[in-house]
């Protein structure tokens, strides 16, 4: 296959915003993506952002974070031309080898109880579903 997986630097950021904006995910050009956070994102020594591509062509991304006790798969994301192939399956798999590496014993993913394709995905790759737990957050503002 044509497909292969790399570590993502700054000089990445124009793709990996295209990969997440025609996927559909959420996105904030002057919050969290903007091209300043998202270089401080990748300067943490526990993140590794890490693209799918074929050939040449950017068609998955990721973020591997590690924040000392567990490892969190954020901002996942497949080309929807390139969907129902494993590819997100790939990408999982590779984050869970870097929190490997960090000696993690628990992944995890924080999915929207509508999105039914990364759900599925996520159990098909032997992650179980936490149902009686909320997430509460804080936002520094709209933009965050
Ligand atoms: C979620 C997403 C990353 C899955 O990417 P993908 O490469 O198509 O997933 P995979 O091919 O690895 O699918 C793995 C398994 O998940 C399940 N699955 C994936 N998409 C599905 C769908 N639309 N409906 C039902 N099951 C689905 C299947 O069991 C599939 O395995 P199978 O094809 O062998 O049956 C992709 O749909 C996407 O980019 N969605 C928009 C962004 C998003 O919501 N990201 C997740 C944020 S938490």
């Amino acid at each position: 296959m044509p497909y292969h997986i790399r570590r993502l630097d700054i000089s990445d950021y124009d793709e990996m915003v295209r990969v997440w904006a025609e996927a559909g995910l959420p996105f904030k050009p002057r919050g969290r993506e903007s091209r300043e956070s998202i270089a401080r994102e990748l300067a943490f020594p526990g993140a590794r952002f890490l693209g799918l591509f074929e050939n040449d062509r950017m068609v998955g991304v990721v973020i591997a974070n590690w924040d000392g006790r567990r490892g969190w798969i954020n901002r996942l994301a497949i080309d929807p031309d390139r969907r129902g192939l494993g590819l997100a399956g790939k990408l999982i798999r590779e984050c869970e080898s870097f929190f490997e590496q960090q000696g993690a014993q628990v992944m995890t993913a924080l999915i929207d109880e509508l999105n039914t394709p990364s759900m599925a995905t996520f159990e098909k790759e032997g992650y179980e579903c936490v149902s009686q737990i909320r997430m509460f957050r804080k936002r520094r503002s709209a933009e965050s």
